[in-house]
């Protein structure tokens, strides 16, 4: 049922909530591929009634970058989660979000913002605002749908590790799932901008999976080392790759590691043929 308001939403939820069945959150900006598909069969999976959220989103873009050609395909989304078996699709306009003649500034709309220690390394360096915007949405979606689960993939770590501190901190009665990252069989992990890559574009995108799985394996015969870690990770980059960061961090708090170890998460962010990209591999 593909739905735009958030009144029939909520319509909707409540008659499933007085039947007493649960409810699971799958929320996307569309364009959805196979790692949204396994977020949703997860879903589906788990919990009575699925909803999937399709809104891309324009707060947690900042300026110049690809708010308007971000892709939209709506009718095959709608069409996809129908298959996969979800209940709702709620694809909202911006203005039933946000209000009519909405002005996206925090001086005229109330904003949920995460703490400063974990936005300010990482994606958040380079997009600043970017974790507001996401918090903020999120948090409404939440409200809307007030879901029992909540499907995210470990693809968009940080942001992973951002909701679950929101949703700790603010008392949010939901159960977040973090959902493996899911690549395709060359490694490549899945992405709605990989889109924007050429043949060859993806080929070279190659090296970020490439030298994270390296990583993983020198970690896992017992190299430890940060630097010497990084070190066999540089060889895989070449003039085709514009290194963002290459970074070991905590997989809870996000703080930087002085020696790899279980609780580590290795994150990468490139660009290749100006598109930007993320990945990241945990090393337990
Ligand atoms: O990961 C995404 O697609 C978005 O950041 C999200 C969580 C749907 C919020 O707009």
């Amino acid at each position: 049922m593909l739905l735009h308001t958030i009144k029939e939403v909520r319509e909707q939820v409540k008659e499933w909530k007085k039947q007493g069945l649960t409810v699971g959150l799958v929320p996307t900006m569309g364009a959805l591929h196979n790692g949204h598909k396994s977020l949703i069969e997860k879903s589906v999976d788990k919990c009575d009634k699925t909803v999937v959220s399709v809104f891309v989103n324009p707060i947690q873009f900042c300026p110049g970058e690809d708010l308007d050609k971000y892709p939209r395909t709506l009718e095959e989304d709608n069409k996809l989660c129908d298959e996969i078996g979800a209940d709702i699709v709620f694809a909202p306009t911006p203005a039933e979000m946000y209000g009519e003649g909405h002005i996206l500034s925090n001086d005229f709309l109330t904003y949920v913002i995460p703490p400063y220690f974990y936005t300010d390394k990482l994606c958040g360096k380079s997009r600043v605002g970017h974790f507001d915007g996401v918090c903020t949405v999120v948090n409404k979606l939440f409200n809307i749908v007030q879901p029992d689960f909540a499907f995210f993939g470990k693809k968009d770590m940080q942001q992973l590790i951002i909701l679950k501190k929101m949703v700790h901190d603010l008392n949010i009665p939901l159960e977040i799932i973090p959902c493996p990252i899911v690549r395709e069989q060359s490694g490549l992990a899945l992405s709605s901008r990989n889109k924007y890559l050429s043949d060859k574009g993806k080929v070279d995108a190659l090296a970020l999976s490439k030298l994270l799985f390296n990583i993983k394996a020198c970690y896992n015969k017992g190299v430890n080392d940060i630097k010497a870690l990084s070190e066999t990770a540089y060889s895989f980059l070449n003039e085709n790759h514009e290194l963002e960061y290459l970074e070991f961090r905590d997989k809870d708090t996000l703080e930087e590691k002085k020696f790899a170890d279980d609780n580590t998460v290795v994150f990468i962010a490139a660009r290749v043929e100006n598109v930007r990209l993320i990945d990241n591999i945990e090393l337990n």
